[in-house]
């Protein structure tokens, strides 16, 4: 193993410490090449020549297929995280890998100071699918995110007519956009806001749900407010849901005070809730969505942002972009993927199977009342939230480990919420694993709950 302290760097011809870029130490090179190293190394390295800004769990993807995943030992685990819903179309999708090799081997970039055929096809295939008469391509969440930020406040100011510079948008508390300076200048979480200062301005929150402190918002700057942000369910956040007629009640509150409603769809949409949108669940049209994650399938960064003309054409050329926005690879793979959402079923599969799944943990959460507060979710994104008094000394990164040991793989959200979320093409799903890990982590405490018989 190397980089340890005592290990000595082997250095290329010519170059020595300190000689800056260029410099690869020979057992890296060969690593690269491809020889296997086991999980425990590759976790080590990792954590000596990575930035520590993730807590992972001990694991390592090594291969992919559907909702099952290989470690580099041959250990067979269950996805359910879906790269937090990137991989709604099962990992490594044979039809997306296919447009992605054919694509690949014909042109992979053009920018768009030029245009290329494919990304045309994208943003027809993409507009017809979600009923909106323009798209603005992107590659990351956030950036699709920072994207309708820039999109709407043009719109305030060119269509609005928001005097220069006092623009604001009303995002709320507990949602995630993403990690970018912008973005996180909306957020209510210390942890993602501590020692970045400054953030920038412009921002109003509210809580989410509270459709009272949106209109009393709306009502005192609604003047200078260009667009209220939110997930039509709260993700990172675990899994919360709004309140029946929330999404129909800020509908018409930002109809009524000329605010462009702004659907952060990117871990939502695209089949995941059992509805190709979230918003869908009560009809509603956003004035803009955003979408990112699965529209490549998890096999290349695609985001985009949807609008109607009146909104997307307030950005003029060369006032926004993106060197790979638009690429004819990410292009060939968001069509690709968007195909297997329709022609395997993704959104009712994900409807079903998620009723099921939920069927099945609230009768873990019958058993264990006391630990498991509460069991939520729409389609294929699920939360179980324990109990931090219950559970503690433990907390939901442990019953993550054992879910793991026992073959399955989730991720805590906070200290006590654990998000079930696997791909849509999974054949079913079970829960006793749950079950399992609630029980071995009372026997490992010493404790019993009193309902447990
Ligand atoms: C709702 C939502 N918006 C934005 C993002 C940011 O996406 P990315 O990580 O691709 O930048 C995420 C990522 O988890 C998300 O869940």
């Amino acid at each position: 193993m190397d980089g340890g302290a005592g290990e000595a760097w082997r250095w290329g011809a010519g170059a020595r410490p300190g000689a800056g870029r260029g410099m690869c130490s020979a057992t890296a090179a060969e690593r690269a090449a491809g020889a296997a190293l086991t999980s425990e190394e590759l976790m080590r390295m990792e954590r000596e020549r990575s930035a520590h800004n993730y807590h992972p769990i001990p694991v390592v993807f090594s291969k992919g297929e559907g909702s099952h995943i290989l470690d580099p030992e041959g250990n067979k685990y269950i996805d359910f995280l879906s790269a937090y819903s990137a991989v709604n179309q099962g990992h490594c999708h044979p039809k997306v890998l296919r447009a992605l090799k054919e694509q690949a081997e014909r042109l992979t970039l053009s920018s768009r100071a030029f245009y290329n055929d494919k990304f045309p096809i994208f943003a027809e295939y993409l507009t017809s699918m979600f009923g909106y008469e323009m798209m603005l391509p992107m590659n990351t969440g956030a950036e699709g995110v920072e994207t309708a930020i820039k999109l709407v406040r043009k719109w305030g100011y060119e269509k609005k007519k928001i005097p220069k510079n006092e623009a604001l948008i009303v995002s709320c508390c507990g949602c995630f956009h993403g990690r970018t300076l912008g973005v996180i200048s909306m957020s209510c979480d210390n942890d993602a806001t501590r020692g970045f200062g400054p953030l920038v301005p412009g921002h109003l929150k509210v809580d989410f749900g509270d459709t009272d402190g949106l209109e009393k918002i709306f009502k005192d700057h609604g003047e200078r407010i260009c667009g209220f942000l939110f997930e039509p369910i709260q993700g990172e956040a675990g899994v919360i849901i709004p309140p029946d007629g929330y999404l129909k009640a800020v509908r018409d509150l930002c109809s009524r005070h000329n605010i462009l409603m702004i659907a952060d769809e990117i871990q939502t949409g695209i089949a995941r809730t059992g509805k190709m949108l979230a918003c869908d669940w009560e009809n509603i049209r956003p004035d803009v969505v955003i979408l990112g994650k699965a529209l490549g399938a998890g096999v290349v960064p695609v985001s985009a942002v949807l609008a109607d003309k009146d909104i997307m054409l307030c950005i003029k050329p060369g006032e926004h972009g993106s060197t790979f926005g638009g690429n004819p690879l990410a292009s060939a793979v968001a069509v690709a993927s968007l195909k297997v959402v329709t022609d395997e079923g993704l959104v009712e599969r994900a409807a079903k199977l998620g009723q099921e799944f939920r069927d099945q943990l609230q009768k873990v959460q019958q058993r264990f009342p006391q630990i498991i507060r509460e069991v939520r979710g729409r389609g294929l994104l699920n939360a179980v939230d324990l109990s931090n008094e219950a559970l503690s000394p433990a907390s939901a990164y442990d019953i993550c480990i054992k879910l793991k040991e026992r073959g399955v793989l989730a991720k805590p959200t906070h200290d006590t919420i654990i998000r079930l979320a696997p791909p849509l093409s999974i054949r079913y799903v079970l829960c006793c694993f749950l079950y399992g890990c609630v029980s071995i982590i009372f026997l490992d405490n010493g404790q019993r709950p009193a309902s447990a018989s």
